[in-house]
């Protein structure tokens, strides 16, 4: 189990396995993430990122070892993890509005606060003008947008994205990612981000943990100082996107 001697904020995973049956999907994964860190899960597909990501947000659970949120033994999911997946898990019948209003609402906010909230979160998000709008009525990237505003609505202190725009055209996906950077920027959570794309990660992150397969395993974290505001075209970034890609790539 997590050394709790010192209760700290952030994530903390030690020696996780994870078996499906006998099929070994994550083996010997040790962790920390730090409170309001901005970390990429990057690796080939299979190699268990959306496995560790579940194991995170409590939707599974490890075969050994274990995983502590603020010193706390993950035992399920909690209003203090808010999950972004690739499908837009929106509500089809609520408006947009009512989709970001969600969480608050289960957790007993009242009608007017409701209302502050959705409009922060919206306007966070760059939808004010789409609240009284129907899921289908919206594109892709803006039914992401959606997603992201509802996670961040429940006020979680870690987002858990799992290639939340991988089904975005790539102009779409530069939007939502120059997005993410300002909101990550503007309200400092923990960002836990699974993605294939090493582009994707040398953009976002401030940590990038490259996983490999078979059995899925970390091998390599790689610290990004990159300066931000990053851009696409720099020195900066074409020098870790190269490290990046040579750790992927490394056979040894
Ligand atoms: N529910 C499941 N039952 C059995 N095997 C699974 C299940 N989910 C995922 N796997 C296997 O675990 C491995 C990792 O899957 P996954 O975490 O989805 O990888 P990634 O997200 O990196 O593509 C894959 O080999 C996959 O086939
Ligand atoms: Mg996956």
């Amino acid at each position: 189990m997590p050394d709790n001697t010192a209760i700290r904020p952030g994530i903390a995973i030690r020696n996780l396995v994870l078996h499906y049956g006998v099929h070994e999907v994550l083996r010997g994964i040790s962790l920390d993430i730090a409170d309001a860190e901005f970390v990429c899960l990057l690796g080939p597909s299979g190699c268990g990122k959306t496995t560790l990501l579940n194991a995170i947000a409590g939707f599974i659970f490890p075969t050994a070892g274990g995983i502590a949120v603020n010193g706390h033994e993950v035992r399920g999911p909690g209003a203090e993890r808010g999950v972004v997946f690739q499908e837009y898990a929106l509500f089809p019948w609520f408006t947009v509005e009512q989709n970001v209003q969600y969480g608050p609402r289960l957790a007993g906010v009242d009608r007017k606060a409701l209302n502050a909230i959705s409009d922060h979160y919206l306007e966070l998000v760059g939808l004010s003008d789409f609240k009284r709008h129907y899921p289908n009525q919206l594109s892709g990237g803006q039914r992401q947008r959606v997603a992201i505003a509802r996670a961040l609505a429940a006020k979680p202190e870690i987002l858990l994205l799992d290639e939340p725009f991988g089904a975005l055209d790539a102009m779409t996906r530069e939007s939502l990612q120059d997005e993410l950077v300002r909101i990550w920027e503007a309200e400092r959570r923990t960002c836990v981000f699974v993605t294939h794309s090493i582009g994707e990660a040398v953009f976002l992150a401030e940590t990038i943990i490259v996983m490999q397969a078979q059995p899925g395993r970390i091998r390599a974290i790689i610290r990004n100082d990159a300066p931000r505001p990053r851009a696409r075209t720099s020195d900066s970034y074409f020098s870790m996107y190269r490290k990046v890609d040579e750790a992927l790539r490394d056979r040894t």
